[in-house]
């Protein structure tokens, strides 16, 4: 028998839904009359990712990208593994990263080299978390969701060992879980 276990509320589902509501705003405003390309940056992101594009009224085309930190659940090793890449043409479109969480910054700062490397007309980065106390990277988020303390978080597509991404709200875990 498996314990049942309900983490803790963090951001619930309202306060989420309006974010991503703002953050599609931002992002039809800014794109007005062109199509972009959302890249989702698999796993993480992908519940955000799929909110966020549904309430973009612009023409959207979407892709899909993993990386991998060498090293534990908790704490980026330092160095990314490339596991899947976009498909589609990146060259001249307005590309928007799609990411769930900026921690140390690694992910972005690696992303953010590839993407340039295809010769986007536009690269923006939408991250629904950004935790600036590890930061080791100067990123700029064009379109975020929360700033948060420095604590780990579980839910709305974020996982601990594979385990809480189907939480509709964001929780934090209590020790022991
Ligand atoms: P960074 O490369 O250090 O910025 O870390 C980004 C990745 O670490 C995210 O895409 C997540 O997969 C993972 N991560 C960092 N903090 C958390 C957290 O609090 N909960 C779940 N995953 C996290």
């Amino acid at each position: 028998m498996i314990e049942s276990y309900t983490p803790e509320v963090f951001i619930g589902e309202e306060e989420i839904a309006l974010r991503v509501q703002a953050l599609a705003n931002a992002i039809n405003q800014d794109f007005f009359g062109q199509e972009v390309v959302m890249v989702c940056v698999l796993k993480g992101s992908f519940i955000f990712f799929t909110d966020l594009i549904r309430k973009v009224n612009i023409p959207v085309r979407t892709e899909f990208i993993s990386v991998s930190s060498y090293g534990d659940d908790n704490f980026s090793s330092g160095e990314l593994k490339m596991e899947l890449d976009v498909t589609g043409a990146i060259e001249g479109e307005n590309v928007i990263i799609v990411e769930d969480i900026v921690d140390t910054g690694l992910t972005i700062h690696e992303l953010t080299k590839h993407f340039i490397a295809k010769n986007p007309n536009e690269l923006k980065l939408a991250s629904l978390l950004y935790k600036p106390n590890k930061l080791k990277h100067s990123i700029n988020i064009d379109y975020l969701g929360f700033e948060i303390e420095d604590k780990f978080v579980i839910g709305y597509g974020l996982d601990y060992a594979g385990r809480y991404r189907e939480l509709p709200y964001l929780g934090v875990l209590n020790a022991g879980h």
